[in-house]
């Protein structure tokens, strides 16, 4: 029986986790839980679920929470989130919070030599070396579970030996592939995925393409290949998860129903597949594939996410700092959603390339964009 730690618990990757876990009570159990703000939803998950350490953000639901259920360990605020992520009474930690938040709790997961899950991007985008680094020093293991990243990590099973010519990262292209992106885009539009749900921070990050910026970035750390060897390619029906083209030519491709669960349990069974009740796909309902390339003038968020890669460490630093304030500002409709892009633009511009060489020093960076880009917002 694996334990099983779910940071982000009660988010959408967090419930597609805990569905694998009550689908398959005899090999996974949830040894702790995480949430943000959501304590009716933890409350439910801890009934169902009975973990032994719970955490939530706001002391006042902490002290609830303690008084409803004395048995459990509680954790609250930031000095608790740092003890709970340095617990070490679990087998796998699936990385699943949402944003820089994220960061710190997988650095110390991964700083125990734990198995890590990862779901979170932001941890790779903002982290990217020093977490490689602190895996490898410390023996940790480092499974992806973004659907993009375990069909790549798939393709590449048995294949050490043979070089890689190229990553070929699929994206749906989002609500807009097909429409003019403008400034009367509405939120509700931009939540709209055309073939994933997801939570909404990851969802408008698709709309944009901000999100496989993210992803490429993250594909350089997680495969050691150069950003020039990975290639968007938008696959509108996303049927195939991803590809790598090996140096002979041959393309392997991992293909597969449109669900979060087959990556999850991959990583929470890995290197075993889980039986699952999820339907399959069937080639002759689906017919055509297709294939194209993205359209960096339109999507000005990928374009900037390759700028950042190109320009080194710290500016992706503030790619995704300015990111998250801009899209929450979008959702909260204080910015329009073209504000977003160019949000980014000017943050970039006005940043000098800096050496990052802890997590507190990308923290601190983290926190000095966000409030600048918020203080951009207000004027
Ligand atoms: N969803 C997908 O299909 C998908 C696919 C690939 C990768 N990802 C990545 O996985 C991550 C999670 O995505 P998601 O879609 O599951 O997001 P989500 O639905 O918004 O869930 C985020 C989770 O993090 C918790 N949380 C947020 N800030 C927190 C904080 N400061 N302290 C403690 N908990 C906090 C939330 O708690 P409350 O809700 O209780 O506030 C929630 O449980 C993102 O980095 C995303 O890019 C997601």
């Amino acid at each position: 029986m694996k334990k099983i730690a779910i940071f982000g618990s009660t988010g959408s990757i967090g419930e597609s986790t805990l569905n694998i876990i009550r689908e398959n009570p005899d090999l996974f159990s949830a040894i702790t839980l995480v949430a943000g703000k959501n304590i009716q939803k933890l409350r439910n998950q801890i009934e169902e679920f009975k973990p032994k350490n719970i955490y939530i953000i706001e002391q006042k639901n902490a002290i609830k929470l303690k008084e409803e259920y004395p048995y459990l360990n509680v954790f609250y605020g930031q000095e608790g989130m740092e003890k709970i992520s340095k617990l070490t009474d679990f087998d796998i930690g699936v990385s699943a919070l949402v944003g820089i938040a994220g960061l710190k709790p997988t650095y110390n997961m991964i700083k125990n030599g734990k198995t890590v899950a990862l779901a979170n991007k932001e941890v790779l985008v903002a982290g990217g070396e020093l977490i490689m680094n602190t895996a490898k020093q410390n023996n940790a293991t480092l499974l992806t579970v973004d659907s993009e990243h375990s069909a790549i990590m798939q393709c590449l099973q048995g294949e050490k030996q043979n070089p890689i010519d190229k990553i070929l990262l699929t994206a749906s292209g989002g609500p807009f592939f097909d429409k003019e992106i403008t400034d009367e885009i509405t939120v509700e539009q931009a939540l709209n995925h055309p073939t994933w749900k997801m939570g909404p921070k990851v969802t408008i990050d698709s709309s944009t393409m901000m999100n496989k910026g993210f992803e490429v970035i993250e594909a350089k750390w997680l495969f050691d290949v150069n950003p020039e060897q990975i290639q968007v390619v938008v696959h509108r029906k996303s049927i195939v998860h991803s590809m790598v083209q090996f140096k002979d030519g041959t393309i392997m491709a991992n293909l597969g129903p449109k669900s979060m669960q087959i990556p999850i349990a991959y990583a929470l069974n890995y290197p075993n597949r889980l039986i699952n009740h999820i339907e399959k796909i069937d080639l002759f309902d689906i017919k055509t594939l297709t294939f194209e390339k993205p359209n960096l003038e339109k999507f000005q968020c990928l374009k900037l996410a390759f700028e950042a890669i190109q320009k080194g460490h710290s500016y992706q630093v503030v790619l995704n700092a300015a990111n998250e304030v801009l899209v929450d500002a979008f959702l909260n409709k204080k910015i329009t959603y073209m504000q977003i892009p160019k949000g980014i633009q000017k943050m970039l511009a006005t940043h000098k390339l800096t050496k990052l060489n802890t997590v507190e020093e990308i923290l601190a960076l983290d926190k000095k964009i966000k409030e600048e880009t918020k203080k951009m917002i207000e004027n």
